[in-house]
C-alpha cells in the first residue's frame, strides 16, 4: 500500500513539473514572438500617386514667367507593422528647383495594421516671383516643368496596446507637367 501511494506521488510530481517546464517554455515562445515583432517594427512608407493638374496657368513672357495650378494627389500610407501607426498633422511641401512654391496639411490619422491609408490632397501651387527667371523661361519653352514634392510623417506605431515605437515616414517625390497636355508624367518616389 505505502510503495503504491508513493509511486503515483511521484508520478502527480513528474505531472507538476511537466506542466511547469511546458508552461515555462510556451512563455518563452510568446515573449521571444513579442520581441521579434516589436525589434521588426519598420517606418512605414508615404508616398503621392495618381496627381492630377487643374486650372494650370503659364506664362512664358521673358521678363515675368510664372505658373500657377492646382494639384490633385492621392497621398499613401503603407502600414507593414502588426500594430497601426498614428501620425501626427504635417506639412507636405511641392518645390521647384527647391524653392517651395505650394504646400498643403496631411491631417493626422491613423494607418491600421498592415494595411495602406489612402487620401486625397489639393495644393494650390504658384511661382509668384519665388523662382529664378532664367531657368523659369526656359524650362516653360520646354514644355515641361519639374516639380518634387517632401513630407516627414512623425509618429508612432502602437503594439498590443501597450507598446508605442516613434516611426517618421519620409516622401520624396519628383514628378514633371508636361504644360502642353496639362498633365503630370514620371512620378518617382524615393
Ligand atoms: C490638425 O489639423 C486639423 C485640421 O487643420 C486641426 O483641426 C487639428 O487641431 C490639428 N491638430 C493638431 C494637434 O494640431
Ligand atoms: C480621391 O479622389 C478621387 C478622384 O476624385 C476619387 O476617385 C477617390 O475615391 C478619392 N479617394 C479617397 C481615398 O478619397
Ligand atoms: C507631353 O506629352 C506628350 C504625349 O505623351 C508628348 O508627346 C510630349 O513629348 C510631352 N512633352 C514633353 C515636353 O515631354
Amino acid at each position: 500500500m505505502k510503495t503504491g501511494n508513493q509511486s503515483s506521488q511521484r508520478k502527480r510530481n513528474i505531472k507538476c513539473w511537466a506542466c511547469i517546464v511546458a508552461g515555462v517554455i510556451a512563455q518563452t515562445i510568446i515573449i521571444l514572438l513579442i520581441v521579434l515583432l516589436v525589434l521588426r517594427i519598420r517606418n512605414p512608407k508615404v508616398r503621392l500617386g495618381g496627381v492630377t493638374v487643374e486650372n494650370l496657368k503659364v506664362s512664358s513672357s521673358s521678363s515675368s514667367p510664372s505658373f500657377s495650378m492646382n494639384l490633385n494627389a492621392l497621398v499613401t500610407v503603407k502600414n507593414t507593422n502588426f500594430g497601426h501607426y498614428k501620425f501626427k498633422n504635417t506639412t507636405l511641401t511641392i518645390s521647384y528647383k527647391g524653392t517651395p512654391v505650394g504646400e498643403a496639411t496631411i491631417i493626422q490619422a491613423r494607418a491600421r495594421a498592415r494595411s495602406t491609408k489612402k487620401f486625397n490632397v489639393t495644393i494650390s501651387i504658384s511661382s509668384n516671383n519665388k523662382v529664378p527667371r532664367n531657368s523659369l523661361s526656359s524650362d516653360i519653352d520646354s514644355g515641361v516643368i519639374s516639380l518634387s514634392s517632401h513630407a516627414t510623417l512623425e509618429g508612432k506605431v502602437h503594439l498590443f496596446k501597450v507598446i508605442k515605437k516613434k516611426k517618421s515616414a519620409e516622401m520624396n517625390c519628383n514628378m514633371d507637367v508636361n504644360t502642353s497636355l496639362k498633365q503630370i508624367q514620371n512620378v518617382k518616389c524615393k
